[in-house]
């Protein structure tokens, strides 16, 4: 009789993502351990000094002072676990009406509702507002946690290619006409820091009848003048009909969130799934992730940095014959074949002191693997000639990582 944990055995037996000699490499990259202050451009590992790229502190704010200082008072009067309980229950406070109500400003929408983490509120909310009868269309690069919102909400789901308005049109019109349909998509794309086109992206979707909904985790604090994100960068803002985005990047603390009208919150609140049932976000944090967000809404000067020190990193490793993609976020990743990135990111930390993150399938094509590098405002211009020189010195070392030409 079969057994439903057989996937076990056969995945420990050949793991599919990297077998023979690259595994033993592989389990040594992933789940390393960090170090406890693990944000920083510099990081202490075993008594040595490493320069690392791979966290989305964007902004650097992740050590910040007052940030620290705002979750303190809160630990230190109510501790850890405050409050108790989920939302609609024992598990909203003055801090999290705050919160929602400043990011409703920020992101300029009439409302907005906090979830525990990221992952929650884009899964939560798409499996809120669609149903088995629904069409839900989506990039295929969409993050994970839409696609898992996808598949909870039963609706049919249909993926057009990456950033190709012209067969999200496509498969649009061909949808029946009075079926009820929202497209989703990422306005950065994490892996490959590319940004979805939503100007024309909401010029469809209304020509189709389409709601539209952006998780915005790495362009909130990021892109547009004022850091509100991708749809301020497309000005666009008011014809995304739900933005959601997360607290675990720019603002460098934890938990998700939802903005859009109120009638549109008030559905959420009462109906994701992710809100209903698990415990709200901690009050320390969203006190931690109150300043975080003065900082990001006053964050021009750090904004800039970020932004230089990811042109000074792309233009470099453009000169010196990297394959980048079509990245315009500071999201930078070095396109390899098979297990490259694992080599040369064992070569970086093992010889250079540098650590940047291998990532593979499934968060990258089976069969391809990126070295994921992520500048921020807080690093300076000679970390990132180190990282440059570095990862051309282990290219032509080990041949790895073929050139933009390949
Ligand atoms: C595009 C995107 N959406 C959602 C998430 C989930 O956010 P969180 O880490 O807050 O759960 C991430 C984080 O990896 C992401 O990159």
């Amino acid at each position: 009789m079969a057994d439903i944990f057989d996937k076990v055995a056969g995945f420990l037996r050949e793991s599919p993502i990297v077998g023979g000699k690259d595994r033993a490499i592989a389990e040594s990259v992933l789940y390393r351990h960090s170090p406890l202050d693990n944000a920083g451009p510099w990081i202490e590992i075993e008594g040595r000094s490493v320069l690392q790229f791979s966290t989305n502190d964007y902004l650097g704010l992740a050590r910040h002072p007052r940030l620290r200082q705002a979750a303190m008072e809160i630990v230190s009067k109510y501790g850890v676990s405050s409050p108790m309980g989920a939302r609609p229950l024992t598990g909203t406070t003055e801090l999290h009406d705050e919160l929602e109500r400043e990011l409703a400003a920020f992101k300029r929408t009439e409302a907005a509702l906090v979830f525990s983490n990221g992952a929650q509120a884009m899964m939560g909310c798409v499996a809120a507002l669609a149903g088995p009868k629904d069409l839900i269309v989506m990039d295929q690069y969409a993050h994970a946690s839409l696609v898992c919102g996808a598949r909870i909400s039963g609706a049919r789901t249909r993926f057009f290619q990456h950033n190709d308005v012209g067969d999200l049109d496509a498969v649009l019109t061909k949808a029946p006409p009075e079926q009820a349909k929202m497209v989703v998509v990422d306005g950065v794309y994490s892996m490959q820091g590319d940004m979805a086109p939503l100007d024309v992206v909401s010029d469809i979707c209304r020509q189709h009848g389409a709601r539209l909904i952006v998780d915005d985790a790495h362009g909130t604090g990021v892109c547009g003048a004022n850091g509100r994100g991708t749809a301020e960068l497309f000005g666009v803002e008011d014809r995304v009909d739900l933005h959601l985005g997360t607290c675990s990047k720019a603002m460098a603390t934890v938990g998700g969130f939802a903005a859009g009208d109120a009638g549109l919150m008030e559905f959420l609140q009462f109906n994701a799934p992710t809100i209903l049932f698990t415990k709200a976000m901690p009050s320390c944090v969203a006190a931690a992730t109150l300043e975080a967000l003065k900082l990001l809404r006053d964050g021009h000067e750090r904004r800039t940095a970020l932004w230089e020190n990811a042109r000074r990193l792309q233009d470099g490793l453009v000169q010196a014959g990297f394959n980048i993609g079509q990245t315009c976020s500071p999201i930078t990743p070095i396109h390899g074949n098979g297990t490259d990135a694992i080599h040369m990111c064992t070569a970086l930390y093992q010889e250079h002191d540098i650590w940047v993150s291998a990532v593979l399938y499934p968060a990258v094509a089976l069969g391809t693997s990126i070295l994921r590098a992520i500048p921020t405002a807080a690093h300076s211009a000679q970390d990132v000639q180190k990282l440059l020189a570095s990862v051309t010195a282990v290219r032509d070392a080990c041949g790895t990582a073929p050139r933009a030409e390949d």
